[in-house]
């Protein structure tokens, strides 16, 4: 198993090649203060998720709650440890049900992305009806998203009645990013009238690139930011099967502007393959933010 960890990261450590002086690449768009101020909410959406149950239930989780005043909560789960804390409710500025899940730190996710144990597989039928079977995703994002994937769609399925909306954000960071992104398709499926949008923070790649083209067809928008050197968009490799879903936003090293980085797995200058090369290069501080100001986790009230 040591071995082939070593393996895991010498090829990640051949994988790339750094160039420090990168010239500005088309296709890639930098975004207007106003355009970044638009992920706010959903960035303090995302850290409210590390929230327990038990305060996000009646919206009294300190700053990150109070950052959305007007949020109205339906549900909430999980305990923190075996199942990631969830929330669902009803934010009337954006017109949307919010469903927020919890992520991890780094030192509990880095083993769960180089530990080399993990496998691409199917999503389970009862969930994904009729999902194509070459669509695979991480076991472990799979497993955490189907945790609580019932008690959530109650949940948003309540709040798509009692406030006559179609609108679903799905929000997440760290593996919080990665359930979400499967929640979101969860959701897509198992609510066709829905229009489900997902933003996440530093989240790793979630399944093959069977996955990621099922996600660009159909999500109604789909936005993964990327921190600096934060390493963990980088993981799982791309030689493992692994691909990231379009909608790269990435937050550059040199300037903290936020840029819109092109298509799949974006290889373009200022975008996160280009940034982070390699695990070696990529700082584990740059994982909790900040994202514009920002730092995830939940905060004392
Ligand atoms: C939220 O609920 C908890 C118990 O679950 C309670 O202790 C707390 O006072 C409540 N807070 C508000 C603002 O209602
Ligand atoms: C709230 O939930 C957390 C985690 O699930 C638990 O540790 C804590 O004891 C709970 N607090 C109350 C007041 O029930």
């Amino acid at each position: 198993m040591l071995a082939q960890a070593l393996l895991v990261v010498c090829a990640l450590v051949s994988a790339g090649t750094a160039s420090p002086l990168v010239a500005r690449q088309s296709g890639v768009t930098v975004l207007s203060d106003a355009q970044v101020d638009v992920y706010t909410p959903y960035t303090y959406y995302a850290s409210a998720a590390y929230c327990p149950g038990n305060q996000t239930i009646n919206w009294s989780c300190g700053a990150n709650c109070q950052a959305n005043p007007k949020f109205v909560p339906i549900a909430s789960g999980g305990d923190g440890d075996g199942v990631q804390f969830w929330y669902v409710g009803y934010d009337p500025s954006l017109k949307s049900i919010i469903v927020g899940h919890q992520g991890t730190d780094t030192s509990k996710l880095l083993p769960v992305l180089t530990d080399a144990n993990f496998f691409l597989t199917d999503l389970e039928d009862g969930l994904f009806p009729g999902l194509d079977s070459d669509v695979q995703v991480h076991n472990g994002f799979g497993e955490s998203q189907a945790d609580s994937a019932r008690d959530v769609l109650a949940a948003v399925k309540k709040g798509l009645s009692a406030y006559s909306t179609k609108a679903v954000t799905v929000v997440g960071h760290s593996l919080g990013g990665a359930i979400a992104l499967i929640s979101g398709v969860f959701l897509d499926i198992q609510i066709p009238a829905a229009t489900v949008k997902v933003v996440t923070y530093g989240q790793p790649r979630v399944g093959n690139s069977a996955f990621a083209d099922w996600v660009d067809a159909h999500l109604d928008s789909v936005v993964h930011i990327t921190n600096k050197k934060d390493l963990v968009p980088i993981l799982p490799g791309r030689f493992l099967g692994f691909a990231h879903a379009s909608g790269e936003t990435h937050i550059r090293e040199d300037d903290s502007k936020w840029v819109s980085c092109p298509g799949q797995d974006s290889t373009a200058d200022g975008c996160t393959i280009k940034d982070v090369p390699n695990i070696l290069v990529g700082d584990a501080n740059d994982h909790g933010g900040p994202y514009d100001g920002i730092r995830i986790g939940c905060k004392a009230t």
